[in-house]
C-alpha cells in the first residue's frame, strides 16, 4: 500500500493519539495570558499541550509546553515558582477562573493534571489587581505584601535566650489559631479571588499570628494600625464580606481573622491611642 503525505500525517496523528489513550496521556489545549511588561498589554495566545501525563504537576506541565517553545526559537512563558511543594507562595497562577486552579486547599504547584481531562481548553492568566502588576505573562509583583510585612509583621522586643518551651504556658487553643494563621504563604491568592482586590485576609493572618500570643503583645495595636496603613498605600481595595478569599484560599485561612483585625484596629483608634503612641515613639 503507498501512502501520501496527508494520509501519513493523518496515520502519525491517529497513532499518537491511541498511544495516549492507552497510556492514560492527555492533549490540552492551553489559553495563556503573554504581556511584556507592565506598561505593555497582554493578549492570550494559544498553545497545545501533548501527551501529557495526568501525573504531572501543573507547572511540570507547563515545563513541557517551555520545552518545546524554546526548541522552536519561541520565547518561554514566564510564571514564578520556587518550592513547588505549597510552602514559599510563589507559584501564582489563575487557572479557568480559580486562584491556584479548581480544586481546594493546595497550590498551583500541588494541582495535578489528572483534574483536567483529555481534549479539554484551560485558561491560564495572572493575578489582577492593580497593587500586583504584571512583571512578565504569568508572574506579578508581589513586593507590596512584603511592605505590609516590614510595616509591622513582626515583635521587636528583645526577647533574650531562647527559653524553654513550657515555660510560657499558652493555651491549646490559643496556639492553634495562631498557628492556623501561621500557615498563611504570602501567595495573593485572596488579592485575586477578590472583587475588590483586598488584602485583608493575609494582612488579618499575620496580624492573628502575632497578636494572639504573649510575645506579640506590646506592639499588638502599633503594628494593626501599621499594617492597615501600608496595606491602603499599596492600593488595595476594601472588604466587602464576599468571602471570596476565605474560598479560593489554599492555606485555608479563616474570615475571623478578617474580623479580629477589625476588632484591634477601632480598639487601637477609641481606646488606645496614648498606648499606641508610646510604642511609635
Ligand atoms: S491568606 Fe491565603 S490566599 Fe491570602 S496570601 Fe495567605 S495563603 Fe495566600
Ligand atoms: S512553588 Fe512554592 S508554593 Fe508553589
Amino acid at each position: 500500500m503507498i501512502l501520501d503525505t496527508c494520509d501519513l500525517i493523518l496515520t502519525t496523528k491517529s497513532h499518537i493519539s491511541n498511544l495516549n489513550r492507552m497510556n492514560g496521556n492527555m492533549n490540552l489545549t492551553l489559553k495563556v495570558w503573554r504581556q511584556k511588561n507592565a506598561q505593555t498589554s497582554g493578549k492570550f495566545v494559544t498553545y497545545k499541550a501533548e501527551n501529557i501525563s495526568p501525573d504531572m504537576s501543573f507547572l511540570e506541565m507547563l515545563d513541557v509546553v517551555n520545552e518545546s517553545l524554546t526548541h522552536k526559537g519561541d520565547e518561554p512563558i514566564n510564571f514564578d515558582h520556587d518550592c513547588r511543594e505549597g510552602i514559599c507562595g510563589m507559584c501564582s497562577l489563575y487557572i479557568n477562573g480559580h486562584p491556584h486552579g479548581p480544586k481546594r486547599g493546595i497550590t498551583t504547584c500541588q494541582l495535578h493534571m489528572r483534574t483536567f481531562h483529555d481534549g479539554e481548553t484551560i485558561t491560564i492568566e495572572p493575578w489582577r489587581a492593580s497593587a500586583f502588576p504584571v512583571v512578565k505573562d504569568l508572574a506579578v509583583d508581589r513586593s507590596a505584601f512584603d511592605r505590609i510585612q516590614q510595616a509591622g509583621g513582626y515583635v521587636s522586643v528583645n526577647t533574650g535566650v531562647t527559653t524553654d518551651g513550657n515555660a510560657l504556658l499558652i493555651p491549646k487553643v490559643i496556639a492553634d489559631e495562631a498557628f492556623n494563621s501561621a500557615t498563611c504563604i504570602g501567595c495573593g491568592a485572596c488579592v485575586a479571588a477578590c472583587k475588590n482586590a483586598s488584602a485583608m485576609l493575609f494582612v488579618s493572618a499575620k496580624i492573628t499570628q502575632l497578636g494572639l500570643l504573649p510575645q506579640g503583645q506590646p506592639e499588638r495595636y502599633s503594628r494593626v494600625q501599621s499594617m492597615v496603613a501600608q496595606m491602603d498605600e499599596e492600593g488595595f481595595g476594601s472588604c466587602t464580606n464576599t468571602g471570596a478569599c476565605e474560598a479560593e484560599c489554599p492555606k485555608e485561612i479563616k474570615l475571623t481573622n478578617i474580623a479580629r483585625m477589625n476588632n484591634d484596629f477601632f480598639s487601637a483608634k477609641l481606646f488606645r491611642e496614648e498606648e499606641v503612641n508610646e510604642v511609635k515613639h
